[in-house]
């Protein structure tokens, strides 16, 4: 494979560490989790931070993260805002190959509704709300998504077809 990293972006439960544990195990690297490495850098859970400090502290501590990231030969699944604040985007897409895991908004809120919990941002939201909130900003974030050097749709998330897009 490429010595690059691979980063799987895209919204809040789309499933980026699930596909990210399998693509990494098929190309035989490690993979790692932008949230579970915040977590232990910062040493409370996202949700404990937030409360904390706010939003706007988390994403100075990403935009750090990402800054002082060295490239290497894994798959890195990126916490779902990540990409779209300061030039994170481009820092990830000048560090790795970045694949963005599109999904409609009312497929996303379905896989929320039970995975809302740990995600300070949408914990407290009612579903009416929660599919509201999804909407709004999948609009905000898709033009940073976007920018991924590939957009793969439903179809297209399975560990056979990031292969071959890889290969190609
Ligand atoms: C966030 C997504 C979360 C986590 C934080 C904020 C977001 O990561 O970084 O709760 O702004 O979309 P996941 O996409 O892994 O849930």
């Amino acid at each position: 494979m490429s010595q690059k990293t691979i980063f799987l972006i895209g919204f809040m439960g789309v499933g980026k560490t699930t596909l990210g544990k399998k693509l990494a195990k098929a190309l035989g690297v490690d993979f790692i989790d932008t949230d579970d490495e915040l977590e232990k850098q910062l040493g409370c859970s996202i949700s404990t931070y937030f409360s904390k400090y706010g939003e706007e502290d988390f994403r100075i501590k990403e935009r750090e993260w990402i800054a002082n990231y060295v490239s290497k030969p894994q798959v890195v699944a990126t916490g779902g805002g990540m990409p779209c604040f300061f030039d994170n985007m481009e820092q990830l897409n000048q560090k790795g190959i970045t694949i963005y895991l599109e999904r409609p908004a009312k497929e996303l809120f379905q896989r929320l509704i039970n995975a809302k919990q740990q995600r300070p941002l949408v914990k407290v939201l009612e579903a009416d709300e929660l599919l509201q909130f999804i909407q709004t900003k999948l609009d905000e974030r898709a033009p940073f998504y976007k920018q991924a050097k590939y957009v793969l749709g439903r179809e297209d998330q399975t560990i056979d077809k990031i292969l071959l897009t890889l290969d190609a």
